[in-house]
């Protein structure tokens, strides 16, 4: 296949969204997409602006690393206004709708690794990070920056070959970016409204989870804890039970499954 060329239109032409995509800001080449959004949020924009990038040279992943964002992949962040409510659901929001948009586009089974790793077959498919602004009681913006191994080929890339993976290797084939990136945003929309009128994500969200009932060592700043990985909270914490019968409660951090 043809490497397939994104631009603003072809992304927001009959998407099938009330606000989410609607009005996308395109780049072949940036930095970050997280630091244009934060820009563009600061300045007003609209919920649901969303920056896509082909390629990313300064990517950031979580815990300050980089996130390598080559062209192939997909690399966007969508600005968001929520109530402070929301806005711990929105790791759950943003990795239900990338593993939705897997599942819908390829038919491949996809998990989260807590809080928000997306996996196929236990490698790292996509990774999501969350920043935001809050002022007082008051979110000013959310931006929920999400980042897919689309069509990458692992095997230029031995460094991270023995964790990560993209959906053409799975797939042994290369994967419409387009559609994948029209599918999150109708994702997105539809989970982030569900959330706003009652709905719940968090159930599913922890039915996806692989980590749970497994033992696990979590990196957290400069703690390191180990034990089994209990339960989730609502509020997207992680509960982790001691050999010694206590438990922790961990709002982030770095998982290793050791079993
Ligand atoms: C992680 O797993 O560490 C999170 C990775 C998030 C990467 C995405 S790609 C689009 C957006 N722009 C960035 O610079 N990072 C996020």
């Amino acid at each position: 296949m043809e490497e397939d060329s994104l631009s603003a239109s072809s992304i927001t032409d009959n998407l099938d969204t009330h606000f989410i995509g609607q009005r996308v800001i395109y780049y072949p080449r940036l930095t970050s997409t997280m630091e244009v959004a934060k820009r563009e949020a600061q300045q007003g924009a609209a919920e649901g602006t969303v920056i896509v990038a082909d390629e990313q040279t300064a990517g950031k992943g979580r815990l300050k690393r980089i996130w390598l964002s080559p062209k192939g992949n997909i690399a966007l962040s969508v600005i968001l206004h929520p109530d402070l409510a929301y806005l711990p659901s929105l790791i759950m929001v943003a990795s239900l709708a990338v593993v939705h948009c897997v599942e819908a586009v390829t038919g491949l089974k996809a998990q989260i690794k807590w809080p928000n790793d997306v996996l196929i077959n236990n490698k790292k498919v996509g990774g999501i990070l969350i920043e935001g602004d809050v002022k007082g009681n008051m979110v000013d913006y959310a931006i929920i920056g999400i980042g897919v191994n689309v069509n990458l080929r692992l095997s230029d890339f031995p460094e991270i070959q023995s964790i990560a993976t993209s959906l053409s290797d799975e797939l042994g084939k290369e994967v419409s970016r387009l559609e994948v990136i029209r599918q999150l945003l109708v994702e997105i929309e539809r989970l982030y409204l569900m959330l706003q009128t009652g709905g719940s994500v968090f159930e599913e969200w922890q039915d996806r989870l692989i980590t749970l009932g497994r033992r696990v060592t979590v990196k957290w700043g400069k703690n390191i804890y180990q034990g089994i990985a209990e339960s989730v909270t609502t509020d997207g914490s992680l509960l982790l039970r001691h050999s010694d019968g206590s438990l922790t409660k961990i709002a982030g951090g770095d998982v290793t499954l050791r079993d």
